[in-house]
């Protein structure tokens, strides 16, 4: 994938974002070409741009959040939108009531976008065939994070141009990530060579159905990457125990500086947040040079922009010319 290679007079038809799984190269890159203007915009003394004036948006967010909570709500007060934020723990959600109930008289009150974080995989998807406004999936579950796929690889393409036969490494707790599946799909479809990196506990059941090579030892491969994605182990979302030593775990799958010593000069580092320091990355190589993890922060606001504004005008268009899925 070339940067700017997407027609001018693309048109963008999706009112949702549930996934990246089944989007086109063209969609991608017409939603980074999107976000590249975004971040113009961002750089300016006023950084704001009417784009959503008048529209409401609502934050709804089930499991925690700092970054991509945060992000959003930049984002829509960026477009000059309205953002109502909203939270399990102080909702009636703790009383009973369904997320479809919760969601529909959110509506009632006039909301024009839907951004949901859930711990269920299923659950944006499910919002989006109960409620006439757009949703945006913010995480579901283990399924997808499509916005935090999204700015991953749009970091890469800022600094790569080009993401087509990239090594690609994501590494740790495939099993419980719904950032790992976003990018897996995405980077497939711009044509970079996916590795899945962790010890078998942690790779997903399925994993033979993804476009991936799976590997368990980081030291024979980390040399051949161009991107290092490394993970969080998600102990929040784990039953039983599943590393036996998390010095062992250390040991084989950290980045460390020594192991950073193994890859090429000019690799890039990245990881989602929250980071676990000393865990599957050192301190000193998260603040590195290599490092990318808060210039995904900030791409992270452009792409949430761009992702915003696009699905608005997808929701103009007429039903036979929209993709509602
Ligand atoms: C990730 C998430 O919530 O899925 N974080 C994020 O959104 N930046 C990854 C994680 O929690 O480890």
């Amino acid at each position: 994938m070339k940067k700017k290679s997407s027609s001018k007079d693309f048109v963008w038809r999706r009112k949702h974002l549930l996934g990246l799984k089944g989007m086109s190269a063209d969609e991608l890159i017409h939603l980074f070409n999107t976000a590249e203007g975004f971040k113009e915009i961002s750089q300016r003394s006023i950084k704001k741009a009417p784009a959503l004036r008048g529209k409401v948006v609502g934050n709804l967010f089930f499991e925690d959040s700092t970054r991509t909570r945060t992000s959003f709500a930049l984002a829509v007060s960026r477009l000059s939108a309205d953002i109502v934020e909203f939270t399990a723990k102080a909702s009636s959600l703790s009383k009973g009531e369904t997320l479809r109930d919760t969601a529909r008289n959110l509506e009632a009150m006039g909301i024009d976008m839907v951004v949901v974080r859930h711990k269920a995989g299923g659950a944006a998807n499910l919002l989006s065939q109960c409620i006439d406004a757009c949703v945006i999936n913010a995480g579901d579950g283990y399924h997808e994070h499509p916005t935090q796929g999204l700015l991953d690889i749009f970091t890469i393409r800022e600094l790569r141009q080009d993401i087509k036969g990239l090594k690609v490494a994501i590494v740790g707790d495939i099993a419980h990530s719904r950032v790992a599946r976003s990018n897996i799909w995405a980077l497939h479809t711009l044509g970079a060579e996916v590795f899945l990196v962790g010890p078998p506990t942690l790779m997903p059941s399925a994993v033979s159905q993804l476009p991936v090579t799976v590997c368990h030892d980081f030291d024979s491969i980390i040399g051949q990457m161009d991107v290092l994605n490394m993970l969080r182990v998600q102990f929040e979302r784990i039953g039983s125990p599943v590393i036996p030593s998390l010095l062992e775990y250390s040991r084989l799958f950290a980045l460390t500086e020594k192991r950073m010593e193994k890859a090429k000069s000019d690799v890039i580092v990245m990881h989602p947040g929250p980071m676990n320091r000393g865990l599957e990355i050192e301190g000193t190589v998260a603040d590195g040079p290599n490092s990318t993890v808060l210039r995904q922060v900030s791409n992270g606001l452009a792409v949430r922009m761009a992702v915003l504004f696009l699905v608005n005008q997808a929701s103009k268009l007429p039903a036979d010319e929209r993709i509602d899925s």
